[in-house]
Parts: structure tokens; C-alpha cells; sequence
């Protein structure tokens, strides 16, 4: 069976890139034999059954069409590299936490056991495509480790960083804005470049792949996320603005969006960005220019990360602030623990951060959400567990609470009854949108009194005597 497919591709590490990127490949590419193996053997059996590891809208249908067609999940990675002639490695680069440059470096651990595995099991030649997204001139690091043995095996590293966004993986590798292909510009690494664009041009318009050196495409990856992370933190610094002008910053996004150098998206107001990629990204853009003695341009970098970890904060003190300085016993309803709607991932999800401080506030929470509470409960399991609680529907999450707070832009909650909610909550009622997702005026006509970010607070309490802020 295996000798009628044209080529095999292999995809180092079956996580939320590999996984979808390499379903999207096989399907895309019917020829292909593609295979996707990892070190966790829980996760590869997931791949392989019902459950997926992870959530995706249109990612159980996409695998279900290709899975034990042109797709394979496997943890025999030697096997996979030997019969391989294309390996896309997308295992994790997180931040380092330990030694020199912990805290904002890239821990390229894993790639370099990737790189040596490579090296020790590969027989024939490979193109080998740096997926994960790492500091510029790793792929140089790559190409020592391959050259590194008397080899007359040739290796060629091309960059291809992944642009997909969680929640919209699937929509993202089918219609993607942008196919990025760094490389050599030598006869050999042009050669392996267009392999790597043949394979996408079976579905991505070809003006829509760029091609450039390799250095480039691995600064690239860095920078698209610094400036997504730059504009959420833009308009989240101007929502602090607003709350003390009664500006709305739903009405100022709108006015400065429709300027068309500007643009409209990203700027949504919100308790802050998460996910996996945006700080660490940051961090090892900062610690790179740092690296290179450019200490100012590190510092503008930097404060985009320190207005999101600000933006988390200030949202808790408001908390705390307007239910009357002390949360100590109240019972507060969290809705949404990923770190957007969609996805079940919660990885440096802002709601880790509210949920960490409301208990040392010594609050009850009422966590609910949709996909992510399995990932929810591993985050919060080193706190106290007698003060936390996992309720899947909103309407028994929030019975008898004294307050709501909404992290996750899930669409069930602008439908959900809060009149319904409202009655079964303890007056009086407050509710917290971090999101903006939820019409603020009826929230406030029904009897809640609401806070959302970058607006002036619709309260029924007699704001003329208003409680001290002692947190402020
Ligand atoms: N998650 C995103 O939205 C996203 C988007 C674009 C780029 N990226 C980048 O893609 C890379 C992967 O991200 P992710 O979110 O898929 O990470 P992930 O943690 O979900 O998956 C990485 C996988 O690699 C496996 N792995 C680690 N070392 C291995 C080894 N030596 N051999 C085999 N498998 C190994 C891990 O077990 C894990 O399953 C990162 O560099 C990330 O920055 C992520």
C-alpha cells in the first residue's frame, strides 16, 4: 500500500500545529502518506479514537476523512524519520524556565532532541521544516546538528512558521492568508522550497505563498505575533483611559477601526490576551534584541506584555473594589476558562490569573465552560479545591452566586436567559464582562449591575456616596 503514495511526510510532535496542519496535508494531498508521531503516547491514542486531544471546529471531520486513509498517528518516531522525505517538526518551544535567560528565552530543548533524533535515525536524505516557532537562526543551530556527523546524507532546513489562530485552525490552514517559505538561497535550498510550495499549491492560491530567505521567515512568525499581541494591548491601555473619562471604548475602537490604515480588527477591549504563543513570543523577541545590545527596542516590546499582565490585575481590583472591598466567602461564577471561545485550550488563559486571585481573596468559585473544563481543573489543581467547583451548564454555575465573571468570548453567553440567571443569584447581583459580550443595558434593565471594560459602570447603587476605593 505504501509504495502508491508519492511522497511521505512526517510531522514531529501531534499537538494543536501538528495535529490540524498535517489533517489539512492529507487531505489536501491525497498522495501523500502523512504520519504524526510524539512522545506522549496518551495524546497519540487520542488522535487515533473518537476524543481528539484536542477541540477545533470542522478538525473531527477533517481527520475523520483522512485518519487510516493518508493519515496515521504514530509513537514510533525512528521508523517514521527513516521512511520520511519531508519532516516538518512542530514540538513545543516554550519559555525557558531555568538557567541563563529564564523567564523570556526560548527553551529549544525539545527541538534539539528532535534535531539529533533526526540525525541518528535518518538513511536517506530530508527536508527538514521548521513548523514550531523559534528564534531567529535556529535553523542555522539545526543545520550544525544535522552536518555534525561524518554523513554523506544531505539535510535542508526550511522555515515554514505556522500562522493558524486556535479556534479557526481549521478555516486558517484551509484559506490562510499567507503561506510563508524561508530558505537557502542555494541551488539546493531553492530546490527544497519548491517541493514544500508543490504541496501547498494543491489548495493555496500561489500568489498567496511567499517565499524568502530563512531568516526572515523565522523573524516574521515573532513579529506577526508581536504586533497582534501590540494592538490588544493598545486598546486595552486606552480602555483604562475610558473608565476614567466615561468614554466608551466600544465607541472609540469603532471610530479609530474604520480609518482604513488602521483597520478594525483586534480591537476588541478585553481582560487580556492569552494562549500559548503571544507572551512567550514576545519574551523571546525581547530577549533576542536584548541579545543584540538593543535595549530600547526590547523595552517597546516588553510594555505590551506588561500592559496585558496590568490589564488582568486591574480587572480583579475592580472585582473587589466594587462588591464592597472583600470578597472573602462570596460565591463568584467564572464563565469561560479558555483563553478564547472556540478552543479548549487554556494555556496562560487571563482566567487563570483572575481565578488565582479571587481565591487568595478567599472567594468561591463556580467554574463553567464549555471545552474547557479538563484543562481547567489541571490548571487550578495545586489551590484549594474545597473553594473550587466545575459546573458545565451556565444556569447551575451561576445559582446562587453573588457575582459573574465573564472570561471567554463563548457565543452561548450573549444567548444565554440572564433574567433566568439573574432571579437564582444573590442580590446584589454584579456581573463582570471581560469580554464586552453581553448587552450591558438589558444586563442593567433586568437588575445586574455591570462592569465591563472600558465603560463607565451601569450600577443601581446611589453613586454620589460612593464606597471608598480602597484598592484603587
Ligand atoms: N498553538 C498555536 O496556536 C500555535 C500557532 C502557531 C505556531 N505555534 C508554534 O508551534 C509549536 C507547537 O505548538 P503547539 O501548540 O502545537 O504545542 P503542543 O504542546 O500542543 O504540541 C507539541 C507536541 O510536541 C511533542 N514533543 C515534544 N518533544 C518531542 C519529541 N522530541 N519528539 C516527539 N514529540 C515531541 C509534545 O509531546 C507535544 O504533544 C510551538 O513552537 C508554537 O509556538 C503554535
Amino acid at each position: 500500500m505504501n509504495a502508491s503514495f508519492e511522497k511521505k511526510i512526517l510531522c514531529i510532535g501531534a499537538g494543536y500545529v501538528g495535529g490540524p496542519t498535517m489533517a489539512m496535508i492529507a487531505r489536501k494531498c491525497p498522495n501523500y502518506k502523512v504520519t504524526v508521531v510524539d512522545i506522549n503516547p496518551q495524546r497519540i491514542q487520542r488522535w487515533k479514537s473518537d476524543r481528539l486531544p484536542i477541540y477545533e471546529p470542522g478538525l473531527k471531520e477533517l481527520v475523520e476523512a483522512t485518519r487510516g486513509r493518508n493519515l496515521f498517528f504514530s509513537t514510533d518516531i525512528e521508523e517514521g524519520i527513516r521512511e520520511a522525505d519531508i519532516i516538518f517538526v512542530s514540538v513545543n518551544t516554550p519559555t525557558k524556565t531555568y538557567g541563563l535567560g529564564a523567564g523570556m528565552a526560548a527553551d529549544l530543548q525539545y527541538w534539539e532532541k528532535t534535531a539529533r533524533q533526526i540525525l541518528a535515525c535518518a538513511r536517506s536524505p530530508k527536508i527538514i521544516v521548521e513548523k514550531s516557532t523559534l528564534p531567529v537562526k535556529t535553523a542555522l543551530a539545526m543545520e550544525r546538528i544535522l552536518k555534525s556527523r561524518e554523513s554523506r546524507i544531505h539535510f535542508e532546513v526550511l522555515s515554514n512558521p505556522e500562522f493558524l489562530a486556535e479556534g479557526t485552525a481549521v478555516r486558517d490552514l484551509e484559506k490562510p492568508d499567507r503561506v510563508l517559505i524561508g530558505s537557502r538561497l542555494t541551488p539546493s535550498g531553492l530546490k527544497a522550497r519548491q517541493e514544500l510550495v508543490d504541496i501547498y499549491r494543491n489548495w493555496v492560491p500561489e500568489e498567496n505563498i511567499i517565499t524568502s530567505d530563512i531568516w526572515s521567515s523565522e523573524l516574521s512568525k515573532l513579529v506577526s505575533n508581536a504586533f497582534l499581541a501590540q494592538r490588544i494591548s493598545s486598546i486595552n491601555a486606552i480602555s483604562a483611559l475610558c473608565e476614567k473619562t466615561e468614554a466608551d471604548i466600544r465607541n472609540v475602537a469603532m471610530a479609530v477601526g474604520r480609518d482604513g490604515r488602521i483597520g478594525s480588527r483586534f480591537l476588541n477591549a478585553s481582560i487580556g490576551f492569552g494562549g500559548s504563543c503571544f507572551k512567550k513570543d514576545i519574551l523571546n523577541l525581547v530577549y533576542i534584541c536584548r541579545h543584540y545590545g538593543l535595549e530600547e527596542v526590547a523595552e517597546y516590546w516588553e510594555s505590551v506584555v506588561h500592559i496585558n499582565e496590568y490589564q488582568k490585575e486591574r480587572f480583579v481590583r475592580h472585582m473587589l473594589t466594587a462588591m464592597f472591598n472583600t470578597l472573602a466567602g462570596k460565591k463568584i461564577c467564572i464563565l469561560g476558562f479558555a483563553f478564547k471561545a472556540n478552543t479548549g485550550d487554556t494555556r496562560e488563559s487571563p482566567a487563570i490569573h483572575v481565578c488565582t486571585r479571587l481565591l487568595e481573596e478567599r472567594a468561591e468559585l463556580v467554574i463553567s465552560d464549555p471545552k474547557a473544563l479538563d484543562n481547567a481543573r489541571l490548571d487550578l489543581g495545586h489551590l484549594e479545591q474545597e473553594r473550587i467547583s466545575f459546573v458545565q451548564d451556565p444556569y447551575e454555575a451561576a445559582r446562587g452566586v453573588h457575582a459573574i465573571a465573564v472570561m471567554t468570548e463563548w457565543d452561548l453567553y450573549r444567548r444565554l436567559d440572564y433574567q433566568k440567571i439573574y432571579d437564582d443569584m444573590i442580590k446584589p447581583a454584579f456581573i463582570f464582562d471581560g469580554r464586552n459580550v453581553i448587552d450591558h443595558e438589558k444586563l442593567y434593565d433586568i437588575g445586574f449591575n455591570v462592569y465591563a471594560i472600558g465603560k463607565t459602570p451601569l450600577t443601581h447603587f446611589d453613586e454620589s456616596e460612593s464606597v471608598q476605593d480602597l484598592q484603587a
